[in-house]
C-alpha cells in the first residue's frame, strides 16, 4: 500500500510524528507538505491527497490540520473519497470496518501523539467488513453519480 500524506501548518508536528511511524513500519508515503509552521491554507494540501486517492494514483491518504475539520470538509468533496475524522481507537476501527474510509483525518490540536499513532496503526491494520456496510456505501456513491458537477 502506498499512502499520500499532508498537513497544514497546524498539523505539521503531528505529520512528522506519523511519518516517523510509517517509516518504522516500512509503509511507503508521499509527503505533499506543508513544510513548516508558516501559515498556509488547508484546502491546498487536502486537495493533493484527496485528488491522488480519488484518481487512484495512491491507495489511501492521511490529512492533518488543527482540528481535522477543514481537511475533512475539503477531502470529502472528491468523488470516491471517504475521509474520516477519527479521535480514538473506536472511531479509527469503525471508519475502516463500516465506512471503508480511504482517507484518515487527524487534528493535532485535539489529539496527543500516542493516541494519534494508535489511530494510524488501527486504521492501517483494519479491513472493511462489506456486507450491509457495502449497501450503505453504494448509496453514497449514488449521490455522487446523481450530482456529477
Ligand atoms: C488553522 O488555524 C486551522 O483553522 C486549521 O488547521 C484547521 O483546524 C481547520 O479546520
Amino acid at each position: 500500500m502506498k499512502l499520500a500524506i499532508a498537513s497544514d501548518h497546524a498539523g505539521f508536528g503531528l505529520k512528522n510524528r506519523i511519518l516517523r511511524y510509517l517509516s518504522e513500519k516500512k509503509v511507503d508515503a508521499v509527503d505533499f507538505g506543508a513544510d513548516g509552521r508558516d501559515s498556509v491554507d488547508y484546502p491546498d494540501y487536502a486537495i493533493q491527497v484527496a485528488e491522488s486517492v480519488s484518481k487512484g494514483t495512491l491507495d489511501r491518504g492521511i490529512l492533518i490540520c488543527g482540528t481535522g475539520i477543514g481537511m475533512s470538509i475539503t477531502a470529502n468533496k472528491f468523488p470516491g473519497v471517504r475521509a474520516a475524522l477519527c479521535h480514538n481507537a473506536v472511531t479509527a476501527e469503525a471508519s475502516r470496518r463500516h465506512n471503508d474510509a480511504n482517507v484518515l483525518v487527524l487534528g493535532e490540536r485535539v489529539l496527543d501523539e500516542e493516541t494519534a499513532v494508535q489511530i494510524v496503526r488501527i486504521w492501517l491494520e483494519t479491513d472493511f467488513e462489506a456486507g450491509r456496510h457495502q449497501r450503505r456505501l453504494d448509496k453514497i456513491h449514488a449521490i455522487e453519480k446523481a450530482h456529477p458537477d
